[in-house]
């Protein structure tokens, strides 16, 4: 077991992620990499466009949710004390507004999905929130956070996926005293997209940093992953139980290719790889029998681990990073100059994609290329379950869980 803690002589690579651990922050992915359609895009030259073109766009839904890490916070860590922030110039160097608390250079793919779903608008941060905004849906998602509550905690404070469900359960009676009924706000709540993106720093920022965790000593990497997706599994319940029905649960990417996982582990970084594997596969099978054990459930699982290894990479840089980080810790360093040209790098930080990257895996999760991006559905599917019904739901999954 190379990851066993409080053994003589550890390798390099773990002394190395004992230093790294001591001090730091480690945020995440669960992404990757390029795609196809996008290079048209790219060749264009022109790199950023308006957020949102804004106007008359008809929400195909009434609400979209969102939860998870660093991937998807659009600013819930800004106020909290914590290591894990990004609301510091050159994040955000091509958002309207400069830095937002998103760990990139512009949007997060969680927000071209709000796109393409037709809101002309963000979904705010939950920790931002006052009144009726509630209503197009919420943001909880918390860059260091995990499925374990301890998960990240080396940090500071993050908001755990545990809490996130209570902090939805607040939005949810919001919701019920604004539509004055219980059983309305169900029916709103069903009507909603949900994406859920977390995972990744229950390895990164749990079982990989010994010095803090004591997971890597009480699991091997099997029995991890199946605590792991037991837990996550009764958090899908538990986000079901309060009304949610049309969820998209994301694997976990490359994260054996991560610009600081490589720095840190080299070679050794194939032990990501490894555990991503285990975990992604008992997830996808968690999904499936949530669809077939809960009432009207309609869960979908976007294989983001395929996307990231089909999507084309041509003309990107996909090592290094856009912006200079602080050595060992994998940020970009505050105030720094980040590469002039945004588009020809695949990350931007050591462990965040830019966003180029983000518009590509978000148009493959809402409208899948190969069968196996998303399954059974993709997100564009999702968003009209309720014009088929469940029945036909219960058909399509019928369907594709026999072939
Ligand atoms: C990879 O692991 C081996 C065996 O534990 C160790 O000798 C080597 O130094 C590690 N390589 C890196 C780059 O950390
Ligand atoms: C930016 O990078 C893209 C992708 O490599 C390239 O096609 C484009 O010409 C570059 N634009 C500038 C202004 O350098
Ligand atoms: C949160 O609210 C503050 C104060 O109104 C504002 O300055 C900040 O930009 C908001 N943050 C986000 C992420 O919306
Ligand atoms: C959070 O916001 C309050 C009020 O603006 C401020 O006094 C406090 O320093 C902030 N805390 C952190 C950790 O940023
Ligand atoms: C981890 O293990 C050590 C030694 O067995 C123990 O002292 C410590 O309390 C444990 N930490 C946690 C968080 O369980
Ligand atoms: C990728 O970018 C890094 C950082 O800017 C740079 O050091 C490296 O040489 C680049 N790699 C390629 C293949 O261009």
């Amino acid at each position: 077991m190379p990851w066993e803690t409080g053994t003589a002589s550890p390798s390099n690579a773990i002394a190395r992620a004992l230093q790294w651990s001591a001090c730091c922050l480690v945020i995440v992915l669960s992404l990757g990499i390029l795609f196809v359609e996008f290079l048209g895009f790219l060749s264009s030259g022109n790199s950023y466009l308006k957020i949102f073109d804004g106007g008359n766009n008809q929400p195909h839904v009434p609400c979209y949710f969102i939860f998870g890490d660093s991937t998807a916070d659009d600013g819930n860590n800004n106020n909290l004390s914590t290591l894990s922030k990004s609301n510091y110039s050159p994040y955000g160097v091509d958002f309207p507004d400069g830095p937002t608390g998103r760990f990139t250079n512009g949007r997060l793919m969680v927000d071209f999905i709000a796109q393409f779903l037709g809101f002309d608008e963000f979904i705010p941060p939950f920790e931002n929130l006052t009144g009726q905004d509630i209503l197009k849906g919420v943001n909880y998602a918390s860059a260091s956070s995990g499925i374990r509550d301890e998960t990240g905690t080396q940090t500071g404070q993050i908001i755990s996926m545990n809490q996130q469900l209570r902090n939805h359960l607040t939005t949810v009676s919001r919701i019920a005293q604004i539509l004055k009924s219980k059983s309305a706000a169900k029916e709103y709540l069903g009507k909603c997209v949900y994406t859920i993106l977390t995972g990744s720093n229950d390895y990164i920022n749990n079982y990989f940093v010994p010095s803090y965790y004591n997971t890597s000593s009480e699991y091997t990497l099997e029995h991890y992953a199946d605590v792991l997706v037991k837990e996550y599994s009764e958090q899908l319940k538990t986000l079901h139980s309060y009304g949610a029905r049309k969820v998209a649960v994301f694997g976990l990417g490359l994260l054996y290719k991560l610009p600081e996982i490589v720095a840190v582990y080299g070679s050794n970084s194939s032990i990501f790889d490894t555990a991503v594997k285990l975990f992604n596969s008992r997830l996808l099978a968690v999904v499936y029998g949530l669809n077939a054990q809960l009432t009207g459930a309609t869960f979908t699982y976007i294989n983001n681990y395929e996307i990231s290894e089909t999507i084309s990479t041509d003309g990107l840089n996909t090592t290094g990073t856009c912006c200079q980080v602080v050595e060992g810790e994998g940020l970009c360093i505050s105030g720094s100059t980040p590469c002039s040209n945004r588009s020809q790098y695949a990350f931007f930080d050591g462990y965040h994609p830019t966003e180029v990257i983000y518009e590509a895996n978000a148009r493959r999760a809402y409208k899948r290329m190969l069968s196996s991006d998303a399954l059974p559905y993709d997100i564009s599917h999702l968003e009209k379950l309720d014009q088929y019904g469940v029945d036909d739901a219960t058909f399509f999954h019928t369907k594709l869980f026999a072939s």
